[in-house]
């Protein structure tokens, strides 16, 4: 190492990565540890410019323990997660070669050396818009840059699961299926693209901002808790979702909105309704939530053909996808109608494309 010619040295990488929506969500694992789902899932991969995670890592001799801050803060590293992403990551390092520094970093050093990560997502933290994955997914890929990690997307997807289950679909941008896998040992639950950013453009993605609060149920023990008590998850993951996924995949792939927005607005509607079976029941959309669905869902009854479908995920946030730029302008138009940022709604916040529009609620 550098330290033995008498130099301090510190070596960065710093990545971004953006969150994913999921359209057929993941609820409920049958492996705790390794993070194992009872079934498949589908998601869009959002343009880095919208929600993203910013996250810097750095090495060097100095430091003496493994360190996180996130958004600011320090954090503990001490939970399972991050713990079980960082072994996987330091058993794959290899040499590291600055010249210009005149460091070297040997397979063996990694082992000893610690890290520092400093992580700031800009948009809420735990707040139903899926940090974990835009958080696990950078963490694991910029981790894997500085270490010299020479594994494929694939491989990462499987190490970024084990921080958080969504984080493995965020490795890949545009369309992207996490497969549940069938081994024991995790190693064939990845997640694969089925189609890239460009395949689908014209669609619009809205996010209305309900709450940034966080969230009182975090994801992780919200669907242990489904797993526990409800009988109608087994009957989700086992019946509906397997052909749902088939029909999803054929609606991704035929660009074919009113099946892919029907699929969506559905899959995000049974999500919920496996929450409310849990035992206590878990109301993840509030009033505001339910109102935007109303909104959505008469304007879809009203052309006869879906316009724009919904999706929200563990929080009462409202993820929109408009079929093309003429429909998100008009989404736009009727949720500033019906939803005014002046009044006392508790909605005030709209993403759309690379602006956002209003303050955050807060
Ligand atoms: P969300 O709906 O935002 O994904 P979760 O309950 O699934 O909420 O996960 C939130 C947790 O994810 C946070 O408490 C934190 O532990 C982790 N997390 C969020 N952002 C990051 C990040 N940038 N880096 C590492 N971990 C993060
Ligand atoms: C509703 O991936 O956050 O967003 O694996 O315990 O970290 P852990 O949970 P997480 O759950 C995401 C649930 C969801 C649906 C989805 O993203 O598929
Ligand atoms: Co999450």
């Amino acid at each position: 190492m550098a330290e033995e010619n008498g130099k301090k040295w510190v070596l960065m990488v710093t990545a971004q990565t953006p969150t994913n929506i999921a359209v057929i969500k993941y609820w409920g694992k049958r492996d705790e540890n390794l993070i194992l789902p009872i079934n498949d899932s589908i998601s869009v991969t959002l343009d880095p410019s919208h929600l993203c995670t910013t996250t810097s890592v750095a090495v060097s001799p100095d430091f003496t323990e493994d360190r996180m801050w996130l958004n600011g803060k320090e954090m503990s590293l001490l939970g399972g997660r991050y713990q079980n992403c960082l072994r996987e990551l330091r058993a794959r390092a290899s040499e590291v070669e600055d010249d210009e520094k005149g460091i070297k970093i040997t397979k063996k050093d990694w082992e000893k050396l610690h890290v520092h990560i400093a992580s700031y997502n800009n948009f809420p933290t735990a707040a139903g818009l899926a940090s974990s994955a835009a958080g696990f997914a950078c963490l694991v890929f910029s981790l894997a840059k500085l270490m010299n990690v020479k594994e494929d997307q694939s491989k990462l997807s499987a190490i970024a699961r084990q921080g958080s289950g969504s984080a493995c679909r965020s490795l890949y941008g545009g369309f992207v299926k996490w497969i549940m896998g069938k081994e024991e040992n995790g190693s064939d639950s990845v997640a694969v693209q089925l189609a890239d950013e460009k395949h689908w453009d014209d669609l619009v993605i809205i996010i209305a901002v309900v709450s940034s609060r966080q969230k009182e149920t975090s994801s992780t023990s919200g669907m242990r808790e489904t797993v526990e008590t409800s009988m109608l998850i087994q009957h989700r993951a086992k019946e509906v979702v397997p052909k749902r996924i088939v029909q999803m995949e054929e609606a991704i792939k035929n660009r074919d909105f009113p099946s892919f927005a029907r699929l969506s607005c559905a899959d995000s509607n049974q999500f919920h309704a496996v929450c409310l079976d849990t035992s206590p029941p878990i109301f993840y959309m509030n009033d505001t939530s339910h109102r935007i669905i109303s909104c959505v869902e008469k304007w879809n009854r009203f052309e006869g053909t879906p316009q724009v479908a919904y999706t929200f995920d563990a929080g009462p946030n409202a993820v929109l996808i408009a079929h093309n730029r003429k429909t998100a302008a008009s989404l736009l138009h009727r949720l500033l109608f019906h939803f005014p940022p002046s009044s006392d709604a508790d909605l005030n916040s709209y993403v759309i494309g690379d602006k956002t529009i209003l303050q955050d609620a807060g």
